[in-house]
């Protein structure tokens, strides 16, 4: 048993609270590796702002455990020499059982995710609230989900959406003692958000989605003053990428994401944690693809993972400044 106290992580508790009040949202970006670990410090230690690193249940089987739990304790220290001891959660990703929340809670993590989305009402809050009681216990903070985003996490894929019914969160919110909730207003997982028969072209032929369902959160905001609102499923596809990408051999077709904008809109309101992994993988993917297609010869590792750590970087750099707002407030 080890508790994320020893090392140097934090909860979400005080995190969620200053950032509601402050009207910006927490980075919670996914990682798998150490040039994802090292953009993602390097990038908040530089914005300041406080960050939730956080690891689905592929990535523990990707990367192994222990080594994700012993980065994460190198990124509290990493930061530290950077220049600035910025607030560092470790969180679960859509934890799914009993069983894997309090793994990862023995394990060191500070937060974890039990996503009972997929089951009847009831047993979700069952389970839900055996999460809670076990985490609480550890001083760890649980987000639970209601509502089901369309696209696909964890191999698990879902046709359309079932946005979150406000009338639930309240009796939800006060059985399970959450300490946030994620809900479904629109977005969702991977890089294909929407089919361009959902979108409307702009003047420059660029895909435009339908905007996100502002007034669903608004009814939930209602019901829960001020409790910490979490959205799934917010990369908004940066078109520069997607065309770099095809550009040097890919094959990424009509994909979309969610404007910019509408996160910026959703930071300031009850939305406090926002998941962005899709965007970085497709950062990473230009910036190798483009080394492979330009430089053939090139088999250091390091010649390719380095310039794809640096677009991360000013991936999450422009992330944390222009959308959720959380630069400075470490
Ligand atoms: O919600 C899903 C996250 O993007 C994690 O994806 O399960 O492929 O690691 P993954
Ligand atoms: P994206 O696929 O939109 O990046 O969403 C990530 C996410 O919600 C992780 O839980
Ligand atoms: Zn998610």
């Amino acid at each position: 048993m080890v508790s994320y106290k020893e090392l140097g992580l934090v909860n979400t508790r005080e995190l969620f609270k200053k950032a509601i009040e402050g009207k910006y949202a927490i980075p919670a970006f996914n990682f798998n590796n150490m040039e994802q670990m090292q953009a993602i410090i390097q990038a908040c230690v530089e914005k300041k702002s406080p960050v939730i690193l956080q690891v689905s249940s592929g990535a523990r089987k990707y990367a192994n455990q222990t080594l994700l739990r012993y980065m994460a304790q190198g990124a509290c220290e990493y930061a530290k020499e950077l220049g600035l001891n910025i607030p560092i959660v470790l969180h679960l990703d859509h934890g799914d059982t009993f069983e894997l929340c309090k793994s990862c809670i023995d394990f060191g993590f500070s937060s974890v995710m039990i996503d009972g989305s997929a089951h009847a009402y009831d047993d979700n809050v069952a389970l839900t609230k055996k999460v809670v009681e076990y985490a609480h216990a550890h001083d760890v903070t649980v987000e639970g989900e209601l509502g089901v985003l369309a696209g696909v996490e964890d191999e698990v894929s879902h046709e359309t959406h079932s946005y979150t019914r406000p009338e639930e969160v309240e009796d939800f919110v006060s059985k399970t003692g959450v300490d946030s909730l994620a809900i479904s207003i629109g977005t969702s997982h991977g890089a294909y958000k929407f089919k361009p028969e959902q979108c409307t072209l702009d003047a420059d032929g660029k895909l435009v989605p339908p905007p996100l369902r502002f007034d669903i959160l608004a009814e939930i905001e209602k019901r829960i003053p001020g409790f910490p609102i979490v959205l799934h499923g917010s990369s908004s596809v940066p078109q520069q990428y997607v065309d770099i990408i095809n550009q040097y051999g890919g094959k990424l077709e009509a994909a979309v994401g969610i404007p910019e904008e509408q996160l910026r809109k959703a930071s300031e309101s009850a939305v406090c944690k926002i998941n962005i992994d899709s965007d970085g993988r497709l950062a990473m993917t230009a910036a190798v693809r483009e080394v492979f297609a330009k430089k053939p010869a090139e088999f250091d590792p390091r010649k390719y993972l380095g310039p794809a750590r640096d677009e991360l970087k000013k991936l999450y750099m422009h992330k944390v400044e222009n959308v959720l707002g959380s630069a400075g407030k470490a």
